[in-house]
């Protein structure tokens, strides 16, 4: 089976009902990043930076995969699908996808502020990391998520699978974000590159098949443009 890389973003959730971040109206109109997305916020104000994340969770936890997830994860009937996500949503792996790699973290997990590789599960009847949270060895319980500044452990395993590739399909996201904006550098020339976004998204590459429409309808595109591939 042909490898199918997909690297999702924001828009991938938006008729999910999460907002994205860069949109009129996105998170970051009403939070500033350096406020709730970077280790020193969690430094100097941390109730507000897990006040922003047990939000974000809480709101997760009434919300469903949409039409777009649930077609990529019916993908894997015909490809071999792995999915490299910028979100922290788990609605992918709600849909059925197998393979999900989360490269900016995931929301329904915690670590330890002196651990930030080992994640714990966080069960959706207790949605809420409180300051005093701890692990075993008493060290307090911070989101599961890459903040801005932070290293992004999953990179390499995603250039790897995108170096691998056989069609690369972008859905959601703005690419203003690096690394993970970065990784359409690797994927090589004359391979397929289909990219669904309802606005225009501006990338350097002049190979790519845009399909203006949101994640739902897109992925229905999609599917039946894979079809006609050789
Ligand atoms: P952005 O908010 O930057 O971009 C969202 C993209 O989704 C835009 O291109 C929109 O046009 C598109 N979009 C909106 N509605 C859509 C729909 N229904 N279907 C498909 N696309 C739609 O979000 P990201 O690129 O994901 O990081 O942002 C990257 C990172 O920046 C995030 O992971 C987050 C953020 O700061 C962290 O918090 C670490």
């Amino acid at each position: 089976m042909k490898k199918l890389v997909v690297l999702t973003g924001a828009g991938m959730s938006a008729e999910s009902g999460i907002s994205t971040f860069r949109d009129s109206d996105g998170l970051w109109e009403n939070y500033r990043v350096e406020e709730v997305a970077t280790p020193e916020a969690f430094t100097r104000h941390p109730q507000v930076v897990l006040d922003f994340y047990n939000q974000r969770r809480r709101q997760l936890l009434t919300c469903e995969p949409n039409l777009g997830h649930y077609g990529l994860a019916a993908l894997e009937k015909d490809f071999d699908v792995e999915i490299i996500t910028q979100n922290v949503d788990d609605l992918h792996e709600r849909a059925g996808s197998s393979n999900v790699l989360h490269l900016h973290g995931e929301l329904m997990k915690s670590c330890s502020v002196k651990d930030t590789g080992t994640p714990f599960d966080i069960p959706p009847e207790h949605p809420d990391i409180h300051i005093g949270d701890t692990d075993s060895k008493g060290n307090q319980l911070r989101p599961f998520i890459v903040w801005f500044g932070e290293a992004v452990p999953m990179i390499d395993q995603a250039i790897r699978l995108v170096e691998e590739s056989d069609i690369v399909v972008v859905i959601g996201t703005s690419l203003n974000v690096y690394p993970a904006a970065g990784l359409l550098n690797y994927v090589r020339r004359g391979q397929p590159i289909y990219l669904i976004d309802p606005k225009e998204v501006n990338t350097y590459r002049t190979d790519i098949h845009f399909i203006r429409a949101g994640a739902s309808e897109g992925v229905k595109q999609l599917t039946e443009l894979l079809k006609d591939l050789p």
